[in-house]
């Protein structure tokens, strides 16, 4: 069998893992897929920095959109992030030549992620995001997958792991706002721009693409509701513990008859709850559906490892042949409509 030749486009935090795990366990995803992963490209802005892993077996591109290009690469890797720009223009190239892409970047899926998918089905491409949704959980794998045979009727969950963070530190800690804000982004758990952690924005990018796959409708990031956690102070934390509660910023998705409801904002749950329970980085995502009742999965919700080891479950489902639509369904059938639809109305 031929090798799977891969090309990642990014090599930041997520970037340097996926390099460290393929290094690590190049020899049980062989054994696991029946095909070698290699690394035969790699972009970054700043050729000459001291990243930590050996790069110089790999060609190295300035321009990220190159990968794509390379007769010598089957599949992009895309851990740039961003919107727009290179990030997206990267994997539409790719798409349109047939490569297939595998990327931790929800911004930009949940902004474009339904026209790509239709891209990636036209050329017969692969799309996967794992990472981008829950960091290592695989969640977007269970809804794809195991429970895909379920009616869903609510998704939820806990799923910026800065915010938790956060929280967590600033209630166990006394500790500044700033100063955890400042330990996350130095652990490699916050986003470029932390704002979009903080205010509520990159678990809304989750939350619709976990509600789309989990519905069948279309990505509709705008229809979500988001208020962050700027404004909890830790007079608020100490006031809901002394309460028995914990603050929490908490998704919740829910179809009814009045259409998709999409919320994200900080709301206070019981302290000894599952979700009042979480710790740190951690994430947790609640499935209900109809023959399977409440799952709840649990993991670490960013950093270098558990980002990595979604991405790679991703490329190595890719290897073993495994063509999955992005959305669980094939995306020209993605809309409004399919829950009326599906319930034979
Ligand atoms: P980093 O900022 O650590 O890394 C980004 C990498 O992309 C850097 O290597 C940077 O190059 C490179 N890059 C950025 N812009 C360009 C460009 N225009 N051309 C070429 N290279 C570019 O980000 P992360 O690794 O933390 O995140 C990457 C993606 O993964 C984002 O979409 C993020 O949302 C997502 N993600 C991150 C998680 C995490 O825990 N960190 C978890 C889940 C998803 P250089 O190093 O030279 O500056
Ligand atoms: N900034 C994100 C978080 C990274 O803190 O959850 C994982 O998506």
């Amino acid at each position: 069998t031929q090798p799977l030749r891969i090309a990642i486009a990014g090599l930041g935090t997520v970037g340097t893992g996926i390099v460290r795990m393929v290094q690590t366990h190049g020899d049980k995803m062989l054994a696991r897929s029946g095909r070698e992963i290699r690394i035969v490209a790699v972009s970054a802005r700043s050729r000459g920095k001291d990243r930590g892993v050996k790069l110089d077996a790999f060609a190295w591109e300035d321009d990220p959109v190159a990968l794509a290009r390379r007769d010598d690469v089957d599949l992009i890797v895309e851990v740039m992030g961003g919107e727009d720009g290179p990030a997206k223009v990267l994997t539409e190239t790719a798409l349109a030549a047939g490569k297939h892409v595998v990327t931790a970047n929800k911004a930009m899926m949940a902004r474009h992620g339904q026209a790509l998918a239709e891209l990636a089905e036209a050329n017969d491409a692969a799309l996967r995001y794992e990472a981008a949704v829950a960091g290592g959980i695989p969640i977007m794998k269970a809804l794809t997958e195991g429970l895909a045979g379920n009616g869903i009727e609510r998704v939820m969950g806990v799923m910026n792991g800065t915010c938790n963070y956060i929280l967590t530190q600033m209630e166990e800690t006394g500790a500044d706002y700033e100063d955890v804000l400042a330990a996350a982004q130095q652990l490699g758990y916050a986003e470029a721009d932390p704002a979009f952690d903080v205010g509520g924005i990159d678990a809304a990018h989750k939350l619709a693409l976990l509600a789309a796959t989990a519905f069948g409708t279309r990505v509709d990031f705008d229809g979500v509701t988001i208020e962050g956690i700027e404004h909890i102070s830790l007079t608020d934390i100490t006031q809901a513990r002394e309460l028995g509660y914990k603050v929490k910023l908490l998704g919740v998705a829910r179809m009814s008859d009045e259409g998709l409801e999409q919320r994200m904002q900080p709301v206070l749950v019981p302290a000894r709850s599952s979700i009042g329970q979480l710790e740190g980085v951690t994430n947790l995502v609640v499935v209900e559906g109809d023959f399977v009742g409440r799952t709840v999965f649990t993991g670490p919700g960013a950093g270098e490892g558990p980002t990595a080891s979604a991405i790679m479950g991703d490329v190595m489902d890719i290897a073993r042949g495994l063509r999955i639509p992005a959305f669980g369904q094939p995306a020209h059938s993605l809309s409004a409509a399919n829950r009326a639809a599906s319930a034979g109305a």
